[in-house]
């Protein structure tokens, strides 16, 4: 008989996100209070060229006016992607002017730059490199206030860190619940100057994140709660976020939907799509969105070739992307492919509207590279959270798909 696939629980499984979520119209106004309640006042604010120009630091600097906060330092050259360069030269300018807290104001490159001051700092070290890996943080942490300006990462929430190392062509991963930032302000004042091409980048990025979380071996009741809602906003609000920016209900609802998708797969991982994702941005300089984008699709195919089960996850989710009277008439074994046509339908739109590539090629990856990209994914931490075993063949196999 073909019957959807049951939710099970796993015997045992573990949950934890203890960031304090301030999100709405004005919420901006409430970050010296919560510097206050963190006993900090003097925080150097983190970002980069591009969140500085488009005016949003003026924001949070005003949001200051009559409070007893002064800002000890203003770092806006941070890189895409972040560097452990740009980390270390952070930490000295934070120590120099005896700042006592950190506001990290950008999208994921600036939010993990911030976190990999703070092990710096918190971790008296002036070498960010040792620390890479699983729970290699012992101190606690400084205050460190996070406000997202792109909707995709979900780093305010996570307890994860990617940055680059330069030098050696990869995105080092850092994790421990203790980079965790303290507090996350989503204001939709922050998103609205997001230019579409990013907008719809990130956004992939988010389902991305909520699609794997819910595939992955580590997911459970709590995380899958976070996934679903986090699909239901992506999908209601994504063509919307990337065509009319200036919607402040939509760009809310996708900062919301990021952050949701953050905190289910901190918990339950992500697979395949980052793993290959997190190579072609280290090794091909891919924006991690775009790279998510065009990767999604191709890993959710292998995952249907080799695992049933994983199959049987996949199709549940079409219940997301199609009204309920189409998804009861889809039979059930049609489903699996239904999610995926899905996705690459939102892909196909997003492509229409801003020009979001939609193969490696258009992506500026070369053929030549594909072999390296394969190879680097297996090294990623990534890889040890699909819900099968990947090869080198198989990665390759998913790359020359996605070319
Ligand atoms: N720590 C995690 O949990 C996690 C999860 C996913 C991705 N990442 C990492 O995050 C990085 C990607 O972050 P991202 O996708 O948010 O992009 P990003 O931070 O690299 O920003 C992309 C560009 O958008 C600009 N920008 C950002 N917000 C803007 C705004 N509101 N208006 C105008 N311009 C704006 C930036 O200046 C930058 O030029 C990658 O390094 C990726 O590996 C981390
Ligand atoms: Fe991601």
């Amino acid at each position: 008989m073909n019957t959807q696939q049951k939710e099970s629980c796993p015997k045992y499984f573990e949950f934890f996100n203890s960031v304090k979520i301030i999100s709405g119209y004005k919420a901006l106004g409430n970050i010296s209070s919560e510097l206050d309640l963190l006993g900090a006042k003097r925080p150097i604010i983190i970002t980069d060229k591009g969140v500085s120009k488009a005016g949003l630091i003026d924001h949070v600097v005003d949001s200051f006016g009559g409070t007893p906060v002064t800002i000890g330092a203003l770092y806006d050259d941070t890189p895409i992607d972040s560097s452990n360069v740009a980390v270390n030269e952070i930490a000295g300018i934070y120590r120099q002017q005896e700042c006592d807290s950190i506001i990290a104001v950008g999208g994921g490159s600036v939010i993990d730059t911030a976190k990999g001051v703070n092990i710096v700092i918190s971790e008296e070290t002036d070498d960010l490199m040792k620390f890479t890996g699983n729970n290699r943080l012992s101190k606690p942490m400084k205050p460190f206030i996070v406000i997202p300006t792109t909707a995709g990462t979900g780093s305010e929430v996570t307890m994860a860190a990617v940055i680059a190392n330069p030098a050696q062509n990869v995105k080092m991963q850092f994790t421990s619940p203790l980079i965790l930032p303290k507090v996350a302000v989503l204001d939709p004042v922050m998103t609205m100057s997001m230019p579409a091409k990013i907008t719809a980048a990130t956004a992939m990025d988010a389902l991305t994140h909520a699609v794997e979380a819910y595939i992955g071996p580590q997911k459970n009741p709590v995380s899958d709660a976070f996934a679903f809602s986090a699909i239901e906003l992506i999908k209601d609000n994504i063509i919307s976020a990337t065509k009319n920016g200036g919607d402040k209900d939509v760009r809310l609802a996708m900062a919301n939907a990021s952050l949701l998708a953050g905190v289910s797969f901190s918990n339950s991982m992500v697979g395949i799509v980052h793993a290959l994702a997190h190579a072609t941005g280290g090794l091909c300089h891919v924006p991690h969105g775009v790279a998510n984008a065009i990767l999604l699709p191709h890993g959710l195919e292998f995952y249907i070739r080799k695992s049933p089960e994983t199959a049987g996850r996949i199709g549940k989710l079409l219940r997301f992307f199609i009204a309920p009277e189409d998804y009861a008439k889809v039979p059930i074994h049609e489903r699996t492919k239904s999610t995926i046509t899905a996705i690459r339908d939102i892909n196909s739109n997003l492509n229409q509207l801003c020009g979001l590539p939609l193969t490696l090629t258009q992506a500026g990856v070369t053929k030549d590279k594909l072999e390296s990209i394969a190879k680097a994914a297996l090294n990623d931490g990534a890889i040890a959270f699909c819900p099968v075993e990947v090869s080198y063949e198989e990665a390759l196999e998913v790359l020359q798909a996605a070319y």
